[in-house]
């Protein structure tokens, strides 16, 4: 039988280091399936994880041959087994052990933002289009890859001034929505940050629900920004009748 080598990393936030193992290859397998063989057979005390093995709860996150993926989601038979494939914790969050991480800033974050709040009187009623349009957003299975391969997280640590790419998801999901009457505008502006994103593309290309990040949530968001606080005919029209020229 086919064997594949893994470098699993074993430790805690006091350190750590790739561990060699070695895992019989089975038709259909998943990096999932390798580490369950490697704590049923090797090492009980691996720490990985996991909820559903469907690609649908989000917590099997961790870093394959450098790539941030969902382990069961990624089949032994796409990647080169004549080489030892590296199995890493998320880069972008603290270690707890082995490839389980703290990903708690991330709900942190989320309270941040205003929930879903209908505009007084409105009627429940609106098109399938503006269904579609929201839709995409609400597939998030909150796995945090895109967090862990933004640049501005992990790279530059901007924890306290940027919100990431999953909660321009969710903002956009709300600010989308025909029904809501809340402005996220000012708190994406000042709070989440949205203009440290240069748009590189990074998050979408992770995203295992295939949700178009930049295209559909932070693009529209970041022009959002520049209608309410920079679009000078507003300003003008703002000035004009007194109002605040930056709305609340
Ligand atoms: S497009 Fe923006 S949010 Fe997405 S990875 Fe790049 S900088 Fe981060
Ligand atoms: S937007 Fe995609 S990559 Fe980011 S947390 Fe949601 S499902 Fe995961
Ligand atoms: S175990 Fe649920 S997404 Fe992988």
């Amino acid at each position: 039988m086919q064997e594949a080598t893994f470098q699993i990393f074993r430790g805690d936030q006091q350190g750590g280091t790739p561990v060699e193992y070695r895992v019989p290859v089975a038709p259909g397998m998943v990096v999932l399936d390798a580490l369950h063989y490697v704590q049923g057979h090797q090492a009980p005390d691996l720490a990985v994880r996991w909820n559903c093995k469907a690609g649908k709860c989000g917590s099997c996150s961790a870093e394959v041959n450098g790539r941030p993926r969902l382990t069961c989601k990624t089949r032994l038979d796409a990647l080169p087994l004549d080489k030892p494939i590296t199995i890493s914790p998320l880069k972008t969050f603290p270690v707890i052990k082995d490839l389980v991480t703290d990903v708690s800033w991330n709900y942190k974050v989320n309270r941040k933002i205003p929930p879903f709040t209908p505009r007084p009187g409105v009627e429940w009623k609106f098109s399938q289009e503006d269904v579609d349009r929201v839709q995409e957003f609400r597939k998030c299975i909150e796995c945090f890859l895109c967090q862990d391969v933004c640049h501005v997280l992990r790279e530059h640590d901007k924890k306290e001034q940027f919100a990431g790419p999953r909660f321009f998801v969710r903002v956009a999901a709300l600010e989308m929505h025909p029904l809501d009457g809340v402005s996220r505008a000012e708190l994406l502006r000042d709070q989440l940050g949205i203009g440290l994103c240069n748009i590189t593309k990074c998050c979408t290309e992770v995203c295992p629900e295939e949700i178009h990040i930049t295209d559909n949530a932070i693009i529209p968001l970041k022009e959002r920004v520049v209608d309410q606080f920079y679009d000078p005919l507003l300003w003008i029209v703002r000035k004009i009748r007194g109002a605040p020229v930056e709305p609340k």
